[in-house]
């Protein structure tokens, strides 16, 4: 069979980058054009990991090449815009990471710059590809743990040494809860809806010389009288973890990005069992084996290239980018300002 296959360009060949590139290097509905890093030694791993006939040290190369139709962005977050417009207007696709970008303005931009050149951009919200999250999700929509009332994600994530190239991530525009944790604010957007008001308190323990707050911890409210919590740490010292616990009026989830299985609590048999004194706990726990695969690129990217290919919308579009930034944004401004914010959301059409 000889399908067609959407021809990728990768910008950013270290750590996410080469998750994506080896991905489009071994799926069905990709070909890899091109790979570009402004660091030549990056190039020459991802030379040794890919084939590929086109290797670029300046971005703008992969968008000048005719063949490429779709790119993905795998640089600093404050690269995002700046690259987004440009690929946009050059008639390409766009898979760019999360965050979409760090502050609502810039997100503005990118969506504008959609509509604008008429081509696709989808946010890497990978957390949404995550064979945990999404089994949480299914057994939620089904009813299994009854009504949510309340739920509560994390990122907790040791960055003392994950500083990236060039110390980007070392930047007082780039808080922590906008940088990393958009992942537990988008995985809890996805199950529970659009929070509305958010309380945040931030302080700085682990990281004292980086220009921003290292941890942070916010009170979220949802639609249908759920509440909710993020925790957010980059100088925690422990393995990253993204655990979240999802209560509903009967059951409970407990899940990560990095476990091999969820657990899922049910109601017993209380009231059935004759014996039943009431000194035993009668919840069955129930333990469903998941993949272990936090940085599920290959999913995401398929999806990506799916909606190409059936001419489709994507799955995360630019708009729900913008929204999880929105509640983001508002958090850094809750822990400054010392109060509770109204979640401002963008207007779907701009
Ligand atoms: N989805 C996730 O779970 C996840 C995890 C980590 C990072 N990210 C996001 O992915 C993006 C990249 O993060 P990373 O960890 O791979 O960073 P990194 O520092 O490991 O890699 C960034 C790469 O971009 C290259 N680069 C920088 N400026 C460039 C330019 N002008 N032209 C070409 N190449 C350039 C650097 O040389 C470097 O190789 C960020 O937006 C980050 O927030 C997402």
């Amino acid at each position: 069979m000889n399908e067609k296959r959407v021809k990728f360009g990768a910008i950013g060949a270290s750590n996410m980058g080469l998750l994506h590139i080896e991905a489009i290097a071994r799926s069905p509905k990709m070909e890899l054009m091109a790979v570009c890093d402004k660091d030549p030694a990056r190039l020459e791993i991802a030379r040794e990991r890919v084939l590929c006939p086109s290797f670029y040290t300046d971005w703008r190369d992969v968008l000048k090449n005719p063949e490429v139709e779709a790119v993905v962005l795998c640089v600093p977050d404050g690269l995002h815009l700046e690259m987004t417009e440009a690929a946009l207007a050059a008639g390409k696709d766009v898979l760019c990471e999360k965050p979409m970008a760090l502050t609502l303005e810039e997100c503005e931009a990118m969506r504008a710059a959609e509509k604008k050149y008429g081509g696709r951009l989808m946010i890497g919200q990978i957390c949404r590809y995550t064979p945990a999250f999404i089994k949480t999700k299914e057994l939620i929509q089904r009813g299994e743990i009854g009504e949510l009332f309340y739920v509560e994600s994390e990122y907790a994530h040791d960055y003392s040494i994950a500083r990236g190239a060039d110390d980007w991530r070392v930047d007082p525009r780039r808080e922590p809860y906008i940088g990393g944790g958009c992942h537990a604010v988008d995985l809890l957007r996805w199950i529970a809806g659009d929070p509305y008001e958010i309380t945040a308190y931030s302080n700085h323990k682990c990281l004292t010389d980086w220009p921003v707050n290292d941890c942070t911890v916010s009170i979220l409210r949802f639609p249908g009288d759920v509440l909710g919590k993020v925790f957010v740490s980059i100088g925690c010292k422990r393995n990253y973890t993204m655990r979240s616990v999802f209560y509903g009026t009967k059951g409970t989830i407990i899940c990560d990005n990095t476990g091999t299985h969820i657990t899922v609590f049910k109601e017993g048999l209380k009231e059935k069992d004759p014996l039943f004194t009431g000194k035993r706990d009668y919840t069955i726990p129930v333990q469903y084996p998941v993949s272990i695969s936090n940085h599920n690129t290959f999913g995401e990217l398929e999806n990506f290239a799916e909606s190409i290919l059936q001419d489709a919308p994507v799955p995360t579009t630019s708009f729900d980018g913008e929204c999880t930034v929105a509640v983001c944004v508002a958090a850094a401004e809750s822990a400054r300002l010392g109060k509770a914010i109204e979640i401002q959301y963008p207007k779907e059409e701009l």
